[in-house]
């Protein structure tokens, strides 16, 4: 069967080749923002199903865009950028129509496109020139969608490295503060462009100002670059990219003087287990994992599940979840329909795979789940869910690496990929935990804790003043009891 990525995909392509649909003089585009990725796959399928057609990409033939949950003032900027990002847009001919959703939704169930009233544009009488208004980016992560792909890149990667640097020294509160105003970039519609343009907006402190300013005006900034090509950045970050090292255990490192993995090699006697298996598989460790290795992965999880526990099933969480081509490593979680059937299902599934040659490396930890309002209490990040640490051994398709000659290709390739089971009951805070990203979970739990008195972990979501616990079927019903709109996975890249 062909994966559901792939399916999409290719449906997608049928949709852009299809000449012009039972409307000739209607081409409709669906703005993925707000919207998201897996929502705007299905409207594009019921609204080819009818008839219409719709494009992939945003260009000149466009007559119809539809939005959903945008303000007026949104579509304009957002139509500013995709004009200048879409070479093929000429000013020439009328723009086509911003359209709210009620549009779509009428001409669906119409079976026809219903003429545009003004209540369906998205249209402001002024065009925006002032700086982008505070009202619109809300100061948690959670609160605003942050695609995976957005437009001030160069300003957002500087910010991280100053933020990763600050994780380094151990300065907790201005890494987050960095990693905060990085989100916010991540999720404006616009390049930013002028200095002005950050005014109003949440996180932008001094300095962060000051880095940005300094992006505009030179192209670089001089902090940034300082500490990019620092040893003591390059080093840690080499060593936390090992497999089992964290922050402690690289600065231990550094400050006794190591700086190479050659060095680390020599000196067994200071590695676990973990990070030797780390060490040993480094290089195919630091290589990115591909969707194609992932969706690989999973069908092979998938059938090991499947035979020790049937009924059980294997979600790919992470960043694959959010839409990324390319990860670290591969999160899966597990479940079964039938709670209690899951339990101490681990060891049987690696035995398993393990059985198959396909287990480079695994750490199980056993669950410790006990009590769901203690559970729902503690405030670490580490759960208390079964799960595995483990390297496996991927068998790689002929072809896999760019440029290796036929025949010569490599025949595995090792990959990370951590497992994690989480009883049924549990499973839409587990699914939300692990889908991430790191700072949209910490702004998530934050935003519980402090806006609504709430305490968010991956096993539930508790309220201390009344003793109860909430009882969920998914994530969306996890966001409606904090009163949150619904964020899919794409739109959790903070
Ligand atoms: P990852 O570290 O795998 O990040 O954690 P990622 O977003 O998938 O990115 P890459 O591509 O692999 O680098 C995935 C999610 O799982 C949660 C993290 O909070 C993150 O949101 N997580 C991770 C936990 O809840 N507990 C853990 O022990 C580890
Ligand atoms: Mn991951």
């Amino acid at each position: 069967m062909v994966p559901k990525r792939r399916r999409m995909r290719a449906s997608a392509a049928v949709s852009s080749a299809l000449p012009s649909g039972r409307f000739p003089g209607v081409a409709l585009f669906l703005v993925e923002r707000r919207m998201g990725r897996s929502r705007r796959a299905f409207l594009t399928r019921l609204a080819l199903s009818k008839g219409f057609r719709v494009l992939d990409s945003y260009s000149s033939e466009v007559t119809h865009v539809v939005m959903e949950r945008t303000s007026a003032e949104e579509a304009i900027c957002w139509q500013e950028c995709a004009a200048t990002a879409s070479p093929g847009r000429p000013h020439r001919g009328p723009h086509p129509a911003l359209l709210d959703i009620t549009w779509f939704t009428e001409s669906m169930a119409a079976g026809q496109p219903v003429p545009v009233e003004s209540r369906h544009r998205l249209e402001v009488a002024e065009p925006r020139t002032g700086p982008l208004s505070q009202d619109w980016i809300p100061p948690y992560a959670c609160q605003r969608p942050t695609p995976l792909t957005h437009h001030n890149t160069p300003l957002s990667e500087a910010l991280d490295i100053l933020a990763e640097a600050a994780g380094f020294e151990g300065s907790e509160g201005r890494c987050l503060s960095f990693q905060r105003a990085s989100a916010v970039l991540r999720a404006l519609p616009c390049p930013v462009t002028s200095l002005r343009q950050l005014q109003g907006l949440p996180h932008f402190g001094e300095h962060s100002s000051r880095v940005v300013q300094e992006l505009l005006e030179h192209g670089t900034c001089e902090e940034v670059e300082r500490v990019r090509c620092s040893e003591r950045y390059q080093t840690m970050k080499l060593f936390t990219q090992i497999f089992g090292v964290g922050v402690k255990t690289a600065n231990r490192w550094y400050l006794e003087g190591l700086r190479t993995l050659d060095e680390l090699q020599e000196q067994p006697q200071r590695l676990n287990r973990q990070q030797k298996a780390g060490l040993q598989h480094h290089q195919d460790l630091s290589t990115p994992v591909g969707r194609s290795d992932a969706e690989a992965l999973q069908e092979l999880v998938e059938a090991a599940v499947g035979q020790v526990l049937p009924g059980a099933t294997v979600t790919l969480t992470g960043g694959f979840r959010r839409g990324k081509m390319q990860g670290h490593d591969v999160d899966f979680l597990i479940t079964h329909p039938e709670e209690g059937q899951e339990a101490g299902l681990l060891p049987r599934v690696l035995d398993h795979l393990q059985s198959q040659g396909l287990v480079l490396y695994h750490q199980h930890h056993q669950s410790h789940l006990g009590d769901l309002t203690r559970l729902t209490q503690q405030k670490h990040t580490m759960d208390a869910f079964e799960r595995s640490f483990c390297i496996f051994r991927l068998p790689q398709p002929p072809g896999a690496a760019e440029g290796e000659a036929l025949g010569s290709w490599p025949i595995w390739r090792a990959v990370r990929v951590d497992l994690v089971v989480a009883p049924s009951s549990q499973f839409p805070f587990a699914l939300l935990g692990w889908t991430g990203s790191q700072l949209f979970e910490r702004e998530l739990r934050r935003f519980s804790r402090k806006e609504k008195g709430l305490c968010l972990n991956s096993h539930g979501l508790f309220d201390p003043e009344k003793k109860t616990i909430f009882h969920v079927a998914s994530e969306e019903d996890i966001f409606q009891h904090l009163g949150l709109e619904y964020l899919p996975p794409e739109q959790r890249n903070a």
